[in-house]
């Protein structure tokens, strides 16, 4: 079977056992501040088992993109090292919302390995939880009766909490799980060592395939663990591995899904792969090397095609380490020192097409952004090495601030260093890095900690509603606040029964407003509202006396309308962009608040100043057609793509969508944000700038309604100004022309006069130089308009006499100045110093400089003082 097949195989296997079959969601996390990453399957489903969404399919399965680089869940140490661990993979899992429970559970997973795969049963274990007393957990009796009907008891193992006990993260569900391992050992090996002594001993061929979870309970922040309101069911089996078992591979590596990268890269490196070979063996480097870059290729490109880029921070960063990692392996191992793995990105988009459809069709994109980022890294990649390589150690240890240096100006990240240390038999003092690092951080006061109280209950929990796209008022009850203190800042956060509150999502800002008591004594300020999984957060300075009572949520009106304005531009910015610029126009992130909005989109080149005016005026015609909103709630998802709508990478769409459309033929969004009933509301949109962001992305900003008319009136006052200093002509810019022009011929000819000044000017003083003690003293003031004036003649007057000492006296304009210059000669044979000279006569004009030993020059305070500078240099020479 191809892994397509097997693929196709999970997913009809559940489907005939009643399972909806839902898209993955993206492998970038966006509303849980507790994940970067998509690290599992039901990840997307958190809220489902927190009771805090509603369910609307009791059985669902997918294959989810995944990746394990950070977090509770990080194996990026071992990826390619090892033959079966791996940054993204896919997660092939089927749930139960409150639905079937363990039996059916585990008897399909049976069923499907042995009965469809037909993976031999005498290579399966299992494991079921033992027990833990310290949580106060008992051993998972049920799942063991269970599997005691299906496999021979010798074959069922007990494990403990850190095998058997499965949890998301710090906080969130969890549950006992009951793992399936298959054991692939050759007959010769397993009649030697008995396979159940060998699961979960990390042997490259006794691995886990499948892990059969029942979430049950909810960690909580303070360690303790919550029943959650259902029973509810988690598996998650690795693609990859279940592919190798299937094809009989002795690594992940060797399968369809891996060896068409790693063909693509022996040919080019020209290296043949070496397989899966010992440390120490010949070929041993390049084979991790080629592991490496196949494996790390899928997870950079899944995370910038789902909208994350390389950058210095958060999950941007984790993105950049991995591509760099990648390229480092490149670099030092296959000789590759040209930019390299971008050219992996087509192979994987074929590889994917019609199972995560979003890197095909933003292939080029995405190959970019590696090609540049391979590129700035590559600038650094050899110096680095270099450092690295002559860096000497007594005591095989890299010290803090080496570490640092090759991290701050060389782009190295951390694991990068370690890597390279270990590859030699080093540590990297990882404390002295910590703490160099953070003095970086308290510089630029990057620290950002959030502390997060315990949530205190008012009412029942009940599902929340959110009446905000029909109503700005409401209502409401508050279910449960807690207090935040972010960045040294008490706040409050409060969750209502109803809200017409939006919360930030989707690019829009929230709404902010107030929450009155019912009494209509108090009222309290709503300043921010946000999103965290499912549930609303109100953000208030404090929780009002009486949270028991009802009260009335009010939308601020007049903030919610700009917002809606921008908002609704941006939808027509995007249609229009994509009308001017082509269809590889790509929403990649957008901000839209009640001042302006900001649309960034993928595109390869500068907007031309045409393109720009061209798309400006597609939108405004569209605002004065005063088009009414079309707004679809709770459309089928794959219904709204058929119709055409723009869905946009890395968002995570439910199965129900709603459509904002302005006009069937011209703009038509996945969108949950709020908008203006009709496009005449938002008066005219100005772009106001155009740039880029990072490669392959530009960014434009512009202003709508009130925003738009201020700026306009802005212009018109300016110009309007303007007008009345040039006694109101008819063609403004024709008069600034030729302003410009007079201003132009009127400087040259002024710079002509002062040439010739200067010219008289020299061969004067030169006339009147008088000597004394073998010295041409000249020591006048002179008059000229700037100090490049006196300069000039200094230095032709130099070019005129020998034994020069010259002292010029200037005031430009209020400003004294003096200049120095002295022979050459003068300087060697009678030791003279125009610098020290010139520091002594400033004193003269209350002022200071310096300069060279012929040459040099000081300004001063007071113009008066400079008869008595010219006469103490002659008293000096005399
Ligand atoms: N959520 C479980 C896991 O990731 C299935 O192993």
């Amino acid at each position: 079977m191809t892994t397509k097949e097997i693929r196709q195989g999970f997913l009809d296997f559940f489907a005939a056992k009643g399972h909806q079959i839902v898209p993955s969601a993206p492998i970038v996390v966006k509303n849980d501040p507790t994940l970067m990453f998509t690290n599992a399957g039901m990840n997307q489903f958190k809220d489902l088992f927190l009771g805090e969404a509603a369910i609307k399919f009791p059985r669902v399965a997918d294959t989810q993109r995944c990746l394990r680089v950070s977090g509770k869940h990080n194996d990026l140490e071992e990826v390619g090292i090892d033959t079966y661990h791996h940054t993204m993979f896919e997660m092939l899992g089927n749930w139960s919302f409150g639905d079937y429970f363990k039996k059916e559970a585990l008897a399909w997973s049976w069923e499907l390995l042995t009965e469809v795969y037909k993976i031999p049963k005498d290579r399966l274990y299992v494991s079921v939880f033992a027990g833990d007393d310290k949580e106060g957990l008992p051993k998972d009796q049920e799942a063991y009766d269970i599997w005691k009907e299906l496999i021979s008891e010798d074959r069922i193992l007990l494990g403990n909490k850190k095998d058997n006990f499965w949890e998301m993260g710090e906080t969130g569900p969890c549950g006992p799980c009951s793992e399936i391992h298959v054991d692939m050992r050759p007959d010769s090996e397993r009649i030697k060592v008995d396979g159940s002594k060998l699961v979960n001993q990390d042997d490259p061929q006794v691995i886990e395939i499948w892990n059969n979870v029942f979430m049950q309970f909810n960690r909580l922040k303070n360690g303790s663990l919550e029943k959650l309101p259902n029973q509810h069911v988690d598996t998650g089996m690795g693609l990859e591995r279940l592919v190798r078992v299937i094809q009989n591979k002795t690594s992940n590596y060797d399968t369809d899904v891996f060896q068409p990268l790693i063909q693509f890269i022996s040919e080019e490196s020209r290296i043949p792969y070496a397989g899966d070979s010992n440390p120490g063996e010949e070929g041993w480097g390049t084979s991790v090397a080629m592991r490496v870059m196949a494996d790390h290729i899928r997870a950079i490109c899944f995370c910038i095609a789902d909208g994350t880029l390389p950058s210095n921070n958060k999950a941007g960063y984790v993105v950049r380490r991995i591509l760099r990692r990648a390229v480092r392996y490149a670099y030092t191992f296959l000789g590759f020192k040209e930019p390299f793995m971008n050219k992996l990105v087509p192979i994987l988009a074929d590889q994917f097409e019609g199972v995560f459809p979003e890197l095909k069709k933003q292939q080029d994109f995405v190959q970019k952004v590696v090609l540049e980022e391979e590129l700035s890294f590559l600038r650094t990649l050899a110096t680095g090495i270099q450092r690295f390589e002559r860096f000497e150690t007594n005591d095989k240890i890299i010290k803090g601030d080496f570490a640092f240096e090759l991290y701050d100006t060389f782009g190295f990240p951390i694991d990068l260093t370690e890597l390279m240390a270990r590859e030699k038999g080093w540590t990297v003092d990882m404390k002295g890095f910590e703490a160099e690092l953070q003095k970086q951080k308290d510089r630029s006061r990057a620290a950002t900690a959030i502390d997060t109280g315990d949530w205190v209950i008012v009412n029942e929990d009940e599902e929340v509603e959110f009446v905000g796209y029909d109503y700005l008022e409401c209502e409401c009850r508050i279910l449960k606040y807690r207090k935040v203190s972010a960045k040294g800042k008490d706040q409050v956060q409060l969750v209502l029964n109803r809200t017409p509150f939006y919360a930030e999502s989707g690019g829009q800002a929230g709404d902010s407003g107030k929450l009155e008591d019912h009494s209509g004594l108090f009222e309290y300020q709503i300043t921010d509202t946000r999103k965290e999984n499912g549930l609303i957060i109100h953000f208030m300075d404090e929780a009002p006396q009486d949270p028991s009572g009802s009260f009335r949520a009010v939308v601020d009106f007049e903030k919610r309308k700009a917002t809606e304005n921008n908002h609704s531009a941006t939808h027509l910015l995007h249609a229009a962009l994509k009308q001017v610029l082509g269809d590889h126009v790509n929403q990649k992130g957008s901000l839209v608040n009640s001042e302006y909005l900001r649309f960034d989109f993928s595109h390869f080149s500068k907007l031309s100043d045409q393109e720009l005016a061209e798309v400006e005026a597609i939108v405004n015609r569209k605002i004065r057609e005063n088009i009414s909103l079309k707004e679809q709630r709770d459309v089928p998802y794959q219904e709204a793509v058929n119709s055409g709508v723009t869905a946009l990478f890395g968002e995570k769409y439910g199965d129900f969508v709603r459509v904002i459309t302005f006009d069937d033929h011209f703009s038509k969004e996945l969108c949950g944000g709020t908008h203006v009933k009709a496009t005449g509301q938002i008066a005219y949109m100005k772009i106001i700038s155009e740039s880029a962001v990072a490669a392959g992305v530009r960014r434009i900003e512009a202003i709508t309604a009130g925003s738009a008319e201020q700026y306009f009136n802005n212009q018109a006052q300016q110009i309007k100004g303007l007008k009345e200093l040039l006694k109101n002509p008819n063609d403004l810019l024709k008069s600034v022309e030729t302003i410009l022009e007079e201003n132009s011929r009127l400087k040259k000819e002024v710079e002509k006069s002062i040439l010739e000044r200067a010219a008289g000017l020299k061969h004067e003083l030169v006339k009147n130089a008088v000597q004394i003690n073998g010295v041409n003293l000249i020591a006048k003031q002179v008059e000229l308009p700037n100090t490049d004036a006196v300069k000039n003649l200094a230095y032709a007057i130099k070019d005129m006499i020998n034994d020069l000492f010259l002292v010029l006296a200037c005031d430009i304009e209020g400003k004294p100045s003096l200049t120095v210059m002295v022979s050459e000669n003068l300087v060697k044979e009678k030791n003279l110093n125009a610098g020290n000279i010139v520091r002594e006569l400033a004193k003269e004009i209350q002022g200071g400089g310096g300069g060279q030993p012929f040459f040099a020059t000081a300004g001063g305070k007071d113009s008066s003082g400079l008869t008595n500078a010219l006469n103490k240099a002659q008293s000096f020479i005399s």
